[in-house]
């Protein structure tokens, strides 16, 4: 039988709060620590500053279970931990985009500094290729008395839904040489195990390495599926259709094959850039992968051109709601979003932008300027020239086309992210362009508002 392990979480972001709760529900006694105070401070009065969905509910239960607890500093929790995780962030380095390690450095140190009995450091930052190693160098510097293991164990779980994906992993992938980590390793994972999640042994290398890799190959199916829609758009294909046609192949699978305005968030853009940098130190060009980059970087300011094309490039002047701001639906999180390069575009073009997110608008005020930010989705588009739909939040799929339509001073739908229709859509009297199909040809620059601009809206034949 396994035993409940005492666990520091340092970190207490999108993957330390997650995986802490998971692990104090998987009966572990965890401690999360944090630097940021006031994230401290709002956890301990019950308030979770990041939007998850399940999140809130699974940290009450275990703190009112008490096997959930939080702290901002290191002493205690570390000094009386089985195992402690690394869950820092772990950022582009402004200047060079390398990871920028200093988080993890910093926290190694004052675990360092706290370490009591044999204690097994887990790193679940995602973190260059040699990073574990230099982090038991650090240790073995700072405290040349103490026992421990240094462990790889990348997390793979999604934003908005993280918790069931650490619930339900694919795999576990852990890092590690020395028989006793393994064993701790085992311990702690041992409920998802009894639910068949497979455990791969490997070393930490192989460990760091992985998780880079399998973050590559998803950028890499995005992008191309991405350019796919961009040829389907010239030939009159439909790119729905061929994505289908493709992820039926059981050796392709169909997931990540979903053509949109190219990837954002949290990780794969900067994990991106760090895997390039790694490999450019080991003087290796990983030509695909910063195609990739390159490709995505612009591809997410190009939307823009998309909305500026069914004005026949005439922006300027008019007003464009934007719904969905964040990097994807079910979270709060703005890094990197596809909206912010978008939104610029718009703005830079002389567009007046309006916005609504169901969960994003804090973070977004942080980083967009000169936006007028809406309560619903019907109060953004109120006497707009043109809907953007960018993020693919739930309630968004079922608008009320004709209640938005008669709001609208021109009904003109850009749908970044293929959820609606267009045969629905322009029945409703819209211009609609999406992304990989066949667009509606340009409505006139000096457009009479609605409904004068119907007719030609209507025209949906691929210029060819
Ligand atoms: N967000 C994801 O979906 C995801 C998925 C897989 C892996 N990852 C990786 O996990 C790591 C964490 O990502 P995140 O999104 O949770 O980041 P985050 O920015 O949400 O959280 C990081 C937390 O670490 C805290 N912190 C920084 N330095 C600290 C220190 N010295 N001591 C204590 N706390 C400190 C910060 O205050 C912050 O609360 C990154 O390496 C990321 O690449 C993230």
């Amino acid at each position: 039988m396994g035993r409940d392990m005492r666990i520091a979480m340092i970190g207490a972001g999108y993957v330390g709060l997650v995986s802490g709760a998971c692990l104090a529900d998987f009966g572990h006694q965890v401690v999360c620590v944090d630097k940021d105070a006031h994230r401290i401070a709002a956890l301990e009065r019950g308030e979770i500053s990041i939007y998850e969905p399940g999140l809130n509910e699974l940290v009450r239960a275990n703190v009112k279970e008490g096997r959930l607890s939080f702290a901002t500093r290191f002493g205690e929790a570390v000094r009386a931990a089985d195992a402690v995780f690394l869950a820092v962030g772990t950022p582009s380095r402004r200047g060079d985009g390398h990871a920028d390690l200093s988080f993890v450095y910093d926290a190694t140190r004052e675990i360092a500094a706290a370490l009591g009995g044999f204690t097994v450091i887990i790193t679940k930052s995602t973190v260059p290729v040699g990073t574990s190693d230099e982090i038991e160098r650090i240790i073995f510097e700072e405290r040349p008395d103490a026992e421990f293991a240094v462990v790889s164990n990348p997390e793979f779980l999604r934003e908005g839904a993280a918790i069931y994906d650490f619930k339900h992993p694919n795999r576990i992938v852990v890092g590690a040489l020395d028989e006793r980590a393994r064993e701790v390793m085992a311990d702690i994972y041992r409920p998802l195990c009894l639910n068949q999640a497979p455990i791969l042994y490997t070393t930490r290398r192989n460990a760091e390495l992985i998780k880079y890799a399998s973050n590559a190959f998803l950028a890499t199916k995005i992008t191309f599926i991405n350019e796919m829609a961009d040829l389907c758009e010239r030939v009159g294909a439909d790119i729905q259709e061929v994505a289908r046609g493709i992820g039926l192949d059981h050796r392709i699978g169909p997931k990540f094959l979903h053509a949109g305005p190219g990837f954002g968030g949290s990780c794969l853009p900067k994990d991106m850039r760090a895997l390039i940098k790694t490999a450019q130190d080991h003087d290796i060009r990983l030509r695909i992968i910063e195609t990739v980059l390159s490709i995505n970087d612009v591809r997410k300011r190009a939307m823009a051109r998309k909305v500026a094309a069914i004005f026949s490039g005439a922006l300027r002047g008019k007003t464009v709601a934007v719904l969905g701001l964040t990097f994807k639906p079910n979270t709060d999180d703005m890094r990197e979003a596809p909206s912010i390069a978008l939104i610029t575009a718009l703005q830079d073009m002389g567009a007046v932008v309006r916005a609504f997110d169901p969960a994003g608008m804090d973070q977004a005020q942080a980083v967009l300027e000169r936006v007028v930010y809406c309560e619903n989705a019907y109060e953004c588009v109120e006497g707009t020239d043109a809907v953007v739909v960018v993020t693919e939040w739930e309630q968004f799929r079922a608008l009320d086309l004709e209640r938005l339509r008669d709001l609208m001073a021109c009904p003109v739908m850009v749908d970044l992210r293929n959820i609606y229709r267009p045969e629905e859509v322009r029945s409703r009297g819209f211009a609609y362009a999406s992304i990989g199909r066949v667009q509606s040809r340009p409505i006139a620059a000096d457009h009479e508002r609605w409904p004068a601009s119907l007719a030609r809206a209507r025209e949906d034949m691929p210029s060819l």
